[in-house]
């Protein structure tokens, strides 16, 4: 027998008691007369203690020659600790070693294991297991652990059946680039890796699952960031027979359990705004609303003036930053720098001071008196003792500088609270979006959303107004789920192909199998996906998806662990059909 206990489980009600412990050694002290060694496992650390009066000298001397992380079996008594640590569950006891045994060496890691690591992001990477033995990175696993469990306890509750779908595909639409297998048995062919399962759930639809969802590895080929992955896991869930307000309230009922269970935080029912709100009040479509300082828009109170920039701009808007009129010129100066970094791309920043005595003091007192500012104020629900931040230009650029601006002041002034939760359902999204470069209107979600009712004439007029059932659930400023309300006819599924741009017959050639499916009785049906890695990150208080993700990759999507990708030797290439010299 390994073990009679884990490290993690000793207390006072142990003491006196024989027990066999295995684990890694964390630490090591050796006082001379006294050798302790801190003995971790995955459920805690339990304190071994070796002593000149009660251990036999060879024993203690094996003890103080131990390695770091070297495996351990040890047998002892429970005793109570002289100096109890109250921080930790076996703080109260140590145990007596009278036998030991090394179960396997290890080499001195190269980096501590300890909460805080003086070991970089690509060294940890490289030693991902050493890094999973450290505390922030295995809590993580476990709560995203829990968090699955309590998702498949929920789903399963309300009648939803997991159901795998296959990972090896044809490409299904999402907007990121496919990961492509080539076929050994089919030369010439390749097959797709999922970007994500959404012709199949609807399929599913189709032969008549009802209610499906499945905990799914989802690859998408995209520039990578702190919230993506080109691997990732999604919460994918499908249903038939329903309407939009019938998935909201399901998956709205998801997230509320999540918090509860998770992290026991009660919250209301989700606020709703559309996308057109969303951009205007926010400037995203993700807006983060832990926090005000809301756009205040400004053409009317400060166009028509002498001062030529506002009078170019298609849109005037500011917010107000509580707090910061105390800003010197110096820090000021600083903001705007940061403002014009190529990053967020803006031309230069305009600036209100609203002072404690209600006057106020702008970087364009020439143009605007003090009652032009006073209208600003207004607009921005700017208070005494505030900034107003004021961008102007082209609409949807200002909107996106703007919003960059007032998600960099909350992080500043610290209103991102992590352990405060503020989701939201973000609906109405337009069903197309002009892609700038091409001039092409392509699907914002994908291709299989439904335009809301009785605006699919709208699709020849004016691609761009026609809004969809299309929803995203935000949960402090990050987009944690999306789905819509599905195309079910076969003639309309057509139509949209049709606007994005595929001939009947590439239309046919990749979607064919949708389209006859769609003739042999599909229900009205619709659905959503949750990124589980950002659902779990963002309970977990933390907006990077990487450590919640046991072996992720890096920036530049390599597994620098595995060391992969990799090459492959001509061989294996020429199995596969493949020739390099394209
Ligand atoms: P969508 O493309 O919005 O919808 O994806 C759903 C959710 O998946 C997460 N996500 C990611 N997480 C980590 N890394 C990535 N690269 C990444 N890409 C997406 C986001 C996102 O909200 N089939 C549709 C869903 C549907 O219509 O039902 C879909 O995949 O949190």
């Amino acid at each position: 027998m390994y073990r009679t206990h884990t490290c993690g489980e000793l207390g006072a009600s142990h003491i006196d008691q024989q027990i066999v412990l295995s684990g890694w050694i964390a630490k090591l002290r050796d006082k001379g007369f006294v050798v302790w060694i801190d003995l971790r496992d995955r459920y805690g650390i339990t304190q071994l203690v070796f002593d000149e009066e009660r251990t036999p000298k060879d024993l203690l001397e094996q003890a103080r020659n131990l390695g770091r992380e070297t495996v351990l079996q040890i047998k002892g008594k429970v005793i109570e600790r002289a100096s109890k640590n109250p921080n930790i569950p076996t703080g109260a006891i140590e145990v007596l070693v009278n036998e030991l045994a090394i179960l396997n060496e290890a080499l001195l890691p190269p980096f501590t294991i300890e909460d805080e690591s003086d070991g970089g992001e690509d060294l940890r990477m490289k030693y991902r297991y050493l890094d999973i033995r450290r505390n922030p990175v295995k809590n993580n696993l476990i709560f995203r652990h829990k968090v699955t469990m309590e998702i498949r306890k929920y789903l399963s509750d309300q009648g939803f059946i997991e159901v795998e779908t296959p990972y090896l595909i044809k490409s299904t639409p999402e907007g990121a680039r496919d990961f492509l297998v080539p076929s050994r048995m089919n030369e010439g062919q390749f097959y797709a890796l999922p970007q994500s399962p959404q012709t199949f759930k609807q399929l599913l639809m189709v032969g008549g699952m009802d209610k499906y969802f499945q905990i799914v590895k989802c690859f998408r080929d995209e520039d990578l960031r702190a919230d993506r992955q080109p691997e990732f896991t999604q919460i994918d869930c499908e249903m038939a027979f329903v309407e939009q307000e019938d998935i909201l309230n399901t998956f709205e009922g998801l997230t509320k359990y999540l918090l509860k269970e998770t992290k026991g935080v009660v919250v209301g029912d989700f606020p709703r705004m559309t996308y057109d709100e969303a951009m205007k009040r926010y400037g995203n479509d993700k807006p983060d609303i832990r926090f005000g300082m809301e756009f205040g828009e400004l053409n009317e109170v400060s166009q028509h003036r002498d001062f030529n920039v506002f009078n170019a701009a298609e849109l005037v808007v500011g917010i107000a930053v509580p707090g910061a009129a105390s800003y010197t010129r110096k820090e000021i100066d600083k903001l705007i720098d940061w403002v014009k970094r190529p990053q967020v791309g803006a031309k230069g920043m305009v600036y209100v001071k609203c002072n404690e005595d209600g006057s106020y003091k702008s970087s364009v007192d020439k143009f605007y008196g003090q009652k032009d500012l006073a209208k600003w104020a207004l607009a921005t629900g700017a208070q005494k003792g505030d900034l107003i931040c004021v961008l102007s230009g082209e609409r949807n650029s200002t909107r996106s500088q703007l919003s960059a601006l007032r998600m960099e002041m909350a992080e500043r002034l610290g209103l991102r609270k992590p352990d405060e939760f503020a989701p939201l359902w973000v609906i109405d999204f337009p069903l197309l979006e002009l892609d700038e470069e091409t001039g092409h209107y392509h699907a914002m979600h994908h291709p299989f959303t439904s335009p809301k009712p009785g605006q699919l004439g709208l699709l020849d007029s004016d691609p761009g107004a026609v809004r969809a059932n299309a929803y995203d659930l935000v949960l402090n400023g990050n987009e944690i789920g999306g789905g819509s309300i599905r195309i079910h006819d076969k003639e309309i599924q057509a139509i949209m192909f049709k606007h994005l741009g595929f001939t009947p017959e590439e239309a046919k050639a990749q979607f064919g199998f949708l389209m006859d499916a769609f003739q042999y009785g599909a229900p009205p049906h619709g659905g959503i996906a949750f990124g589980l890695d950002r659902l779990v990150a963002i309970l977990g208080g933390q907006e990077t998806i990487r450590d919640f993700i046991a072996f992720p990759k890096n920036n530049s999507g390599r597994d620098v662990m595995i060391d992969a990708p990799a090459t492959i030797d001509q061989g294996q290439l020429k199995e596969l059909h493949l020739r390099l010299d394209y």
